[in-house]
């Protein structure tokens, strides 16, 4: 999704907004542009449709300024081109805006200002804060900005460059993330901590209403209504080396590779051997509370939803408390009967996900409580939580999530103990589910070293026109983010469905073209599964099963090492994850950056 970078200070800031740039290139994007000002006079911009560096080539020699805006727009309003990118300008070419998301209202703005004599040399929603800001009079470039805001409605992160102003940025956001980077007498602005922490560590995220002045060895933030608030800087942890590729050629690769020191990151420090359970410190639910919880809902998008859906059957099974997922999305607009005995859990990667954020807000508007499940520390959703679970599986670059996926899984693991050992979960059962996560770490590393076997198995099945995925109850979400992960790298569509269901309708599209995936753990459940995949073998179906033990009626067999059987849907997507690569790789896909797709959708 669309990236802001902005830099104040006294080095030359083109060359460094264009490594922020390339550093959210990872988001996804069509477009991009930059605007450096820093002394009085108008400001220089350029822009341009593709990639970043088709921008860096288009920078005229001299390019010199001390402070400047840079954006990377994925469209919204108005096609991929050189006018509809970032940054925008005022009739004047004094203001200069960056923004990502959505202003709703800007069709009646648009015809507003064009009604008033101002020519818009864009069609995008964003142009009319550069309008709006660049007419004001108000006395300082804060009240302009705070001016324009309020005519808009809709979601945004803005950052804002006035030649009048020359020393400094202003920022705000409401719903699209805003970061500022502290460093030593300059200072660095961005939609995500991935283009800051090259020069810093020290970020202050802001808050949803929230407004900043830049300056180059100073910050002050404030609510939109001007009134001041504190916002201490938080250090990042994440290494600034863990956003690079390591060697490999993709970072879906990288991150898939990270899987087992990822999953030891997420049980460090939280074991508790003594009581057979696991230490949540950041849960903020006692355990008169935890007793009281009467169900469990889980919301996230996407992949996250998945985990929730693998997450819900973990709390189910452990602490036999009742729990579904639903997708976010989904839920926001349903108006859905909040329940002051339900607890609700939010999973997002990013914690930056528009439809995920503004259901916790709908649920904290309706009294919920609401815990968060994520990976990006201090992000939205981590704040606007009650408390939560971090997965800390590290920074997820690959657009598609692969190790946030399993900590995430991890986390729900924990989670679930926790709560089942507060209730009614054995002691014997707290030990045999934490000695079966301890050996998660070593057999994800097995999992990984079968890859060779899995590459060749994708290069059979690459050519096929569809793929089903099937997996009964445990299975079931393993199949669901499998068939995604297909779907999302190598475009090659994809179906999952409980393998009970088979028989109820899609058993119609089994042929030798369309191969089945199916999860087969040997769990209570075994029979049944072979019993599926005799139906289908039946209608001559190609079928690779991810099983614990060879399957007779299968083409092929990818094994995987046999855990507790609760667990058995963490270790069972991670080969899964291969073959998707793999298949895309097979067919020539961009795998970082699948087409149509963005990273962390931070728009509705
Ligand atoms: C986007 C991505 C998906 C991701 C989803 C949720 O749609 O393309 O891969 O699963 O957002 O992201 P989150 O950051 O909330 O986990």
């Amino acid at each position: 999704m669309c990236g802001i970078v902005g830099y104040i200070g006294k080095r030359d800031a083109a060359p460094l907004l264009l490594e922020g740039l390339q550093r959210l290139e990872y988001r996804g994007y069509d477009s991009a542009g930059i605007a450096v000002g820093g002394r009085p006079g108008a400001l220089r911009s350029v822009k341009s449709k593709g990639r970043v560096r088709e921008l860096q080539a288009k920078l005229p020699k001299r390019f010199a300024g001390t402070t400047g805006i840079a954006h990377t727009r994925w469209a919204t309003h108005g096609a991929p081109n050189d006018e509809n990118a970032h940054p925008h300008l005022d009739g004047e070419g004094k203001v200069a805006v960056v923004h990502n998301g959505i202003i709703d209202n800007a069709p009646e703005l648009r015809a507003r200002l064009t009604a008033e004599g101002v020519l818009l040399a864009s069609e995008t929603d964003s142009e009319v804060l550069a309008h709006l800001i660049g007419r004001s009079t108000a006395e300082t470039l804060e009240e302009r900005v705070r001016g324009a805001l309020r005519l808009v409605e809709g979601t945004y992160g803005i950052a804002v460059l006035h030649s009048d102003f020359p020393d400094r940025i202003v920022v705000a956001r409401n719903g699209s993330p805003v970061v500022l980077g502290i460093a030593d007498k300059e200072m660095f602005v961005s939609s995500d901590v991935a283009a800051l922490v090259s020069h810093t560590r020290q970020v202050v995220t802001l808050g949803d209403g929230e407004m900043a002045t830049v300056q180059a060895g100073d910050y002050r933030t404030y609510t939109t209504e001007g009134d001041r608030t504190s916002a201490a800087p938080t250090t990042v942890e994440w290494e600034p080396e863990s956003y690079d590729m390591g060697g490999h050629d993709t970072y879906m690769h990288k991150e898939i590779s990270e899987q087992a020191e990822a999953v030891d990151r997420v049980l460090r420090g939280r074991i508790d051997d003594r009581f057979a359970t696991v230490r949540l410190g950041g849960l903020s639910l006692d355990a008169r509370e935890a007793r009281g919880v009467r169900r469990v809902k889980i919301l996230g998008c996407g992949s996250a939803y998945y985990s929730g859906q693998i997450g819900a059957q973990l709390i189910e099974e452990l602490a036999r408390v009742p729990a579904d997922a639903e997708p976010a999305s989904e839920f926001r607009y349903r108006n859905a009967v909040v329940d002051p005995d339900t607890l609700y859990i939010a999973v997002s990667q990013s914690g930056e996900t528009y439809d995920t954020l503004a259901a916790v807000q709908e649920l904290k508007r309706k009294g919920a409580r609401v815990l968060g499940v994520v990976n990006v520390v201090g992000s939205a959703i981590a704040r606007e939580t009650d408390g939560g679970i971090y997965v800390h599986a590290g920074p997820e670059v690959c657009v598609v999530s692969t190790k946030c996926f399993t900590n995430t899984a991890v986390a729900f693991a924990l989670f679930a103990l926790h709560l089942g050992r507060i209730r009614d979960l054995s002691v014997a059962d707290g030990r045999r589910i934490l000695a079966g996560l301890r050996r998660l770490p070593e057999q994800i590393a097995e999992v990984l070293r079968g890859e060779r076997e899995i590459a060749a198995i994708a290069a059979d099945y690459a050519d096929a026109r569809s793929m089903m995925f099937v997996g009964r109850v445990r299975g079931y979400p393993v199949a669901r983010e499998a068939a995604q992960k297909l779907k999302e790298v190598s475009y090659i569509h994809a179906e999952a469905y409980p393998a009970s269901e088979l028989k109820h309708g899609p058993l119609a599209l089994i042929e030798p073209e369309v191969p089945t995936v199916a999860i087969v753990p040997d769990d209570d459940l075994l029979e049944k599964n072979r019993a599926t995949l005799e139906e289908i073998k039946a209608r001559k179906g190609r079928i690779l099963a991810v099983a614990h033990q060879e399957q007779e009626r299968a083409d092929h067999t990818i094994l995987v090492p046999r855990n507790e059987v609760e667990l058995d849907p963490i270790l069972m997507g991670i080969p899964l994850q291969l073959l998707a690569y793999h298949t895309a790789l097979a067919l020539g896909r961009d795998i970082d950056k699948p087409r149509n797709l963005a990273k962390s959708v931070t728009v509705e």
